[in-house]
Formats: C-alpha cells, structure tokens, sequence
C-alpha cells in the first residue's frame, strides 16, 4: 500500500515540540496581556476578497501564494495566509470602532502560503500576530516592536537585529513610486528581466532584488524616507525616540520591503543570523488605510506578526524539562482496578500521574518509572508501597487515601535535596 505522508511544506508537530511551541504561546500571551492585548480569533478560511483587497493584489502572496478553493455554492474562498486583513474584516463587521480605542488585540494559529518549501518556510505555519486598532500614536508602533523583542528574548532566539525604515502616507508613496517608476524605466535595460515585468505593478520589489546589476542601480534609486512628508517624518522620528529611550537598537533600513501591500509609516522586521536565508523572525507595521480600504470607516492600525516555527529554529534544541511525575506499578495483575482509582484520586490532587497500561513486567515497569522520570512510583500488591525514586527507600500506605501525603513527603525531599 502506498505510504501516505503528509503534504509537502507542511509539518507534523510531534509531542516534545508541540509543548515548546505551547510555551512560546504562553510568554506571547503573558507578555500581550500585561500591555492590554486581549486574545482574539477569526476563521481559518475568508472570502478570497478579503486578502485580494487586504494583503493587495499585486503581491507575491495574493498573486501565487493563496490556497483558493470554491465552496459548493461556486463562492470563491481562501486560506488565510496572513492574519492582519481577516482581523481588520472582523473590526468593522462587528463595529468596533465604537469601543474604547485602541483596539489591541492578539492571535496565534495556523497561516498558509504556497511558497517552495525549504528550512523556515512552509506552506503551513504558526504565527503569533499582535494588532492595534483605531489610534495613530507612534507609542503603539514602539510599544508593538518592545513587545516582540521581548517574546524573541523570553522565547530564547539569541541576538537578532531590528530593521526599521518608514513608508511615508499613501500620497507620499504614491508620489514616490511615479518617481521611481521614472527612475527605473530610464535604468531599464540594467535591470533584471523580473524586476523589469514589474516596474508597473511593483517597483519597491527592486530593492529587494538578488540580480547584481539591479543591485547596483538601487544603490543610486532614490529613497522614500527622504520624500516623506512632514508629519509622516515626525511620526517616524517620535517611534524611534521612543525605541532609543527603551535601549531597543535598530537600523535604519531604507530599503526594508515587506511582502505586504497595506502597510504605510512604519514597518520593521527582526532578523537573526542563525536562521539562513529566511532570516525572519517576525515583522509587522502600521496600516492606516487598511479598514477602509476594507469598507470600513477611516481607521488607523499597526501589528507585528511572529512565525512560531522560525522563533524554535533560532532557539535551537533544548532538552525537555521533566516534570514531576508519579508512576502507578502494579506488583499483582488484579491490582488493575485499584490502579486506576487511585491515578484518578492523584490527578485530582495534582499530582501527575501515569500508570502501567502495557502489561510489563515488575522490572519493566520500574524502568518505564525511569523512564518518564517519576520521582515516586506506588507499588500495589498485598501492600500498597510508595517507594523513593533516587534513594529506593519504601514506605507503606495504610490505605489509597494516605499516599498523597507519602508523596508530598518524598516530594518535598527531592525538591530541599536539589
Ligand atoms: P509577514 O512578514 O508576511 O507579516 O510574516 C510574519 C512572519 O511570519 C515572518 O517574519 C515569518 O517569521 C513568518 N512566516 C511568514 N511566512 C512563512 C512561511 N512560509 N513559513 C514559515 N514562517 C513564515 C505578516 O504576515 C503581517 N500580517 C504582519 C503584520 C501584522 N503586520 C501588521 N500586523
């Protein structure tokens, strides 16, 4: 029969990394909720338009990344590749601009994008996804970036770096794009034949390209940071006051493009060496026609999103932590009932518990004890015995209802010896 496998780019999550990927969550969540990110969720699946106005149609992501599918009444659905345009759906169509602004909001799951595979990049990921809503204060753009530095750090990345640049309002952009719409149309025949298709659709992606001749003419392409517009600049230099008072050290990257057609002001990405050619972590920015270009009313926004696979790459392995575990042997084969009562009357308790449930033997059994790193293993037989893991002394139970105290005593031992 035919192996099956799971699908290309995707990831089986097995149990000693799904519970470091539970523990990346949980700092994301403890670091959110201490700033006022409340958890928030929205469908796996949108209405294609969300993306294709949201994300922009002239994107990598919306022209060849999405998995798109047609429902059975012929509407045309996709896969949410990104968090931020499902969210902002959300906001307008439960109308919550009219609650107290801004709206901070936060997110982990699944993300999909038909990219080619490779280390890093799936075409199924995890992202933590932070966002924003409703104020423009350049405090949330500092604050967004403080708190992702702060989950990399917890979540143990290593030293990363911190591009920042800033996109100006779409006006200025926009200005700026004819400009260097000009600039590469009189450079053209230097330039690569892809950067060349898409002068029109996507100038900005020149920056970013591999070619080396294009290369050397975007080392003369002017820039947008020095065309943006007074309040634009003003914005851009209160986020990175803000980021220098924080001791957050970052570049100043004129060139930072961002996948993503949204954004305006600020954008910013973390970047770590030990992750090869995907080098980032997370990145994010501010979105300020976003809603409306969703329907909404005129709504400023900014968020970072995170991909939990890259944060665990660059933490690199570390041995599990062992939990406190207490193990049920079985000295006789009719003590089974009573082994299962009292691993219900310990996990009420909470003490971790497992029991024999593979027919072993007395001595297999104390290896499988080792073996999940019990530091007490209960032996039923004509006695009801709590044996010391490391010192092997044995200690009897008058009834079930006494041995969580023999535990806690054992327990209490092992802990003051360490
Ligand atoms: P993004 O830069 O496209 O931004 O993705 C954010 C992060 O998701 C990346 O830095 C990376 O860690 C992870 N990621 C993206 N694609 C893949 C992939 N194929 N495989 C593994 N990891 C991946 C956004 O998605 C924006 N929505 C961020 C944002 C939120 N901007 C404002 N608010």
């Amino acid at each position: 029969m035919k192996k099956l496998q799971a699908p290309r780019g995707t990831l089986d999550v097995l149990p000693q990394d799904a519970r470091r990927r539970l523990k990346v969550i949980a700092t994301a969540d403890e670091v959110l909720s201490r700033a006022g990110y409340e958890p928030m969720e929205t469908p796996v699946f949108e209405d294609t338009e969300v993306f294709a106005r949201g994300v922009g149609e002239s994107t990598d992501i919306v022209q060849k990344e999405m998995f798109t599918f047609e429902d059975k009444a012929g509407r045309s659905l996709t896969l949410r590749p990104e968090a931020t345009a499902g969210i902002c759906r959300a906001y307008i169509e439960h109308g919550m601009h009219k609650l107290a602004q801004p709206v901070k909001v936060w997110y982990a799951g699944p993300f999909f994008r038909h990219e080619a595979p490779q280390a890093g990049r799936f075409r199924q990921f995890t992202q933590i996804d932070a966002e924003a809503i409703g104020s423009d204060d350049p405090s949330l753009d500092a604050e967004l970036i403080l708190l992702l530095d702060e989950i990399l750090e917890l979540a143990g990345t290593g030293p990363r770096r911190l591009r920042l640049s800033s996109l100006g309002s779409r006006d200025t952009r926009a200005e700026y794009l004819e400009e260097l719409k000009r600039f590469l149309r009189a450079r053209e025949d230097e330039l690569s034949e892809e950067v060349r298709a898409r002068i029109d659709q996507n100038p900005l992606r020149a920056f970013d390209a591999d070619h080396p001749g294009t290369q050397a003419v975007m080392k003369e392409a002017p820039l947008l940071l020095d065309r943006l517009a007074a309040d634009d600049a003003e914005h851009f230099a209160a986020v990175r006051a803000l980021l220098d008072m924080a001791g957050i050290e970052h570049e100043l990257d004129p060139t930072l493009v961002r996948g993503l057609d949204y954004y305006t002001r600020t954008v910013f990405e973390f970047e770590s060496d030990r992750l090869g050619a995907q080098a980032a972590l997370g990145g994010g920015g501010r979105y300020d026609g976003l809603i409306e270009e969703l329907g909404g009313p005129p709504t400023p926004g900014v968020g970072f999103a995170a991909g939990i696979e890259r944060i665990l790459l660059a933490a690199g392995d570390v041995t599990p932590e062992r939990q406190p575990t207490v193990f049920i042997a079985m000295a006789k084969p009719d003590s089974g009932r009573l082994a299962f009562q009292l691993a219900g009357l310990l996990r009420r308790e909470g003490f971790r518990t497992e029991m024999e449930q593979a027919g072993r033997s007395m001595k297999g059994q104390l290896k499988q004890a080792d073996r999940v790193g019990a530091y007490a293993t209960v032996i039923l037989g004509d006695t009801i015995e709590v044996k010391d893991m490391s010192s092997g002394e044995q200690q009897e139970a008058s009834s079930p209802a006494d041995v969580p105290s023999l535990l806690r005593s054992v327990h209490e031992r092992e802990a003051s010896a360490t």
